[in-house]
């Protein structure tokens, strides 16, 4: 009966608010005010940024906006300025970025940023691990929206219009390129055939002021072309590539360039011919450049030779600083792993100082929970782009390094994996688009905070205005106090609820292999790679715990500029978020609370576990403000979510308690699975 009342009072507690399913974005229909826009020029896009204010008018009724493009030195690539009546920018693009960021302002009650409006990066890309036959490899969104595996040339009205809505959501934030396709690339993508629909897709996504680009493999001559060779020294080699740039330039006259993992996990490279990653870069660079394309070559490179994979992309490029085209960008991960829950920032940021070197953000969630877990990624970003690099003094921010600031550059960028589907809502997790939106503003400016990005995100996806039919008076009281405040709050502190019940105090890779989904600190198989074991990054044994990268250890501290070497180089001064990254330490090293490493260990788990079910309780309690498709996926998810937050404090503690041999603190949740089944499970999920 008690349920039975419950469900009712669900029912009708939801029955007044408009049925949403997240497919709008942050972008949803609202009833527009009238407008008047004036613009004496005209293109698709100011066709666009004019349809925009007219249907997403919320200021003034009546009022008059002009759009004006006119040249203004202090306005930089396609940035803005936005007047009472009018926006002014260089082009067309800025316009279209200005009628958005005003319609924003109206919507969330912010107060236009007078004066001058520049992006931070000049090219703010999504980058897409898609594959031709639609499969998109670490995607938890359903397939790939540009490639299909049936009649795959065929191009629809569905799939342009859903290239559209992509397009649209992309401009309003201000992601302004996209890489159409995985990074461990189909040399297919060159193909004719695939190239008419590259064709097709950019030809939608241009009046949105967004170029695409594509990742292409380095053994495209030899696979694709069937030349003997694919060395980039070869004559026959640079003349294919030429012949093949002139030919995608020929059906898409704005492409942006070429994404390039060369040399990397497998991936086929310069060094196969004795050449160095310059000499690949600026072979592709040299051919791009007459038509004003880029080659964003990645620096995520490693292998299993070494004693500690974190050094390897440093001790490779920063050899060949100023050997690279000014066309070409280093794309380095924020962290020098591989997008764990929480890695100190690369060291080549601002290390590298005569080439421009661009961060690398994953906005899908590979190791961060998939599309199960509710984890706000702009805290994390904003973690990497604020911390001080040293590299040119105090204030040399990973943002100021890349983003012009520090080294002037001739291009400058920002990339961020996808987290795009088919799946109705995009993401595969309502809250997953806040991560589209949110690497997409700070692209557009490095320095936003992320509870300005939440609050923004939260107010454009789920305020509605009361009308006649609500209870108008009791919404707009409780929708801040009972939503807003504590929904952001949530968000904000979700990626460290994660890194808690994860992997916290700088313990990384400790997932399991299976999926990257759940914990597997005990996996390694006989004959595998070590550097793709988790016990080659935890380093657990009797005498402690954490992967010595010290000058005794690996010596990995030195490639931070000083004084961050020495200070991560001393338990003492290195921040304890990071000490098991840098050291390893006993069990019963006295942390700055007071308590044994390994207390402290098991109370960041259970702390971590905790959080979660803190966000339960703050999403039953937002239910009513909020419709009744997206509240109960949110509920689900989170239920799943605090499952496997048990399940990982579980699994880390009782795996290593074998080590530790101390028991858990008493005040602690006890575990409620069994090691063994645990372990027996991990292995029974399939391969990775
Ligand atoms: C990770 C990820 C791979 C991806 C690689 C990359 O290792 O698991 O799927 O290809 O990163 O960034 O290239």
């Amino acid at each position: 009966m008690k349920i039975l009342i419950c469900e009712i009072f669900f029912l009708l507690g939801i029955s007044t608010l408009n049925a949403q399913d997240g497919h709008e974005l942050w972008l949803r229909t609202k009833k527009a005010l009238p407008v008047h826009v004036i613009c004496k020029q005209n293109s698709p896009t100011l066709a666009i940024a004019r349809q925009e204010l007219q249907d997403g008018w919320q200021g003034l009724p009546g009022a008059t906006i002009a759009l004006i493009i006119k040249k203004n030195k202090a306005v930089k690539a396609d940035g803005f300025t936005l007047r009472e009546n009018a926006i002014q920018a260089n082009s067309d693009k800025g316009i279209l970025y200005g009628a958005y960021d005003l319609l924003r302002n109206q919507q969330t009650g912010g107060k236009a940023k007078g004066g001058i409006n520049n992006p931070s990066y000049q090219f703010r890309i999504l980058d897409h691990w898609d594959n031709p036959d639609g499969s998109v490899e670490r995607g938890y969104a359903g397939n790939s929206i540009f490639w299909r595996r049936q009649d795959p040339f065929t191009v629809t009205e569905k799939e342009k219009r859903r290239w559209q809505e992509y397009a649209r959501a992309n401009a309003s934030i201000g992601i302004n390129g996209s890489v159409l396709n995985n990074v461990n690339a189909s040399p297919l993508i060159l193909s004719p055939d695939y190239l008419n629909r590259v064709k097709a897709i950019a030809d939608v996504l241009r009046p949105y002021g967004i170029k695409t680009y594509l990742s292409v493999k380095f053994s495209s001559p030899s696979q694709l072309g069937k030349l003997k060779t694919s060395d980039p020294k070869d004559a026959g080699v640079i003349n294919w590539w030429t012949a093949k740039v002139q030919e995608i330039y020929r059906v898409i006259p704005d492409f942006g360039g070429f994404l390039v993992k060369a040399s990397s996990e497998g991936q086929p490279g310069p060094q196969d011919y004795g050449s160095t990653h310059a000499d690949g870069a600026n072979m592709l660079a040299d051919i791009l450049k007459p038509y004003g394309g880029i080659v964003m070559w990645r620096a995520f490179v490693y292998t299993s030779n070494d004693k500690d994979r974190a050094k390897q992309a440093y001790n490779e490029f920063m050899p060949l600083d100023g050997q690279f085209r000014d066309n070409v960008i280093i794309q380095v991960k924020n962290g020098p792993v591989d997008f764990q829950p929480r890695e100190p920032f690369s060291p080549l940021f601002g290390a590298m100082k005569k080439t421009s070197v661009m961060p690398e953000f994953q906005i899908t969630q590979e190791y961060l929970g998939h599309a199960v877990y509710l984890v706000f990624l702009s805290t994390m970003w904003e973690e990497c782009l604020q911390s001080d690099t040293y590299q040119q003094g105090k204030g040399s921010t990973v943002a100021r390094c890349t983003d012009g600031s520090i080294y002037p550059r001739k291009y400058t960028a920002i990339a961020g994996v996808s987290n795009i589907g088919l799946d109705t809502n995009w993401c595969g997790h309502q809250f997953a688009q806040a991560n589209w939106y949110a690497f997409g503003r700070l692209a557009w400016n490095a320095n936003m905070s992320s509870a300005q990005i939440a609050e923004e995100w939260l107010k454009l996806s789920f305020y509605n205005a009361p009308n006649e039919k609500s209870d108008s008076a009791n919404y707009a009281s409780g929708w801040e106090k009972d939503f807003l405040l504590p929904v952001k709050q949530m968000m904000l502190e979700s990626r460290e609820a994660a890194v808690n019940f994860m992997m916290p105090l700088g313990l990384h890779h400790i997932m399991s292999a299976i999926g990257h989904y759940g914990p597997g600190p005990w996996w390694a198989p006989k004959g595998m790679r070590a550097d793709w074991t988790p016990p080659y990054y935890h380093q657990a044994d009797a005498g402690g715990i954490g992967f010595d990268r010290t000058k005794k250890g690996s010596d990995a501290v030195s490639q931070y500029h000083e004084p961050l070497g020495s200070q991560f180089d001393d338990p003492a001064t290195c921040p304890e978020k990071f000490l098991l990254w840098f050291h390893h330490l006993p069990w019963d090293y006295k942390m700055k609370s007071g308590r044994s490493l390994w207390d402290e260990l098991c109370y960041h788990y259970d702390s971590g576990v905790q959080q979660v079910r803190a966000f339960q309780m703050v999403w039953d309690k937002a239910q009513p403000y909020v419709d009744s498709t997206r509240f109960m996926d949110v509920q689900r998810k989170l239920r799943a979510q605090s499952m496997n937050a048990v399940l990982w404090k579980d699994a880390c503690l009782l795996f290593f308690q074998q080590y530790s041999h101390t028991s858990i603190p008493n005040d602690i949740e006890r575990p409620v699975h069994n090691l063994d089944e645990m372990i027996a499970n991990d292995s029974r999920r399939g391969k990775p």
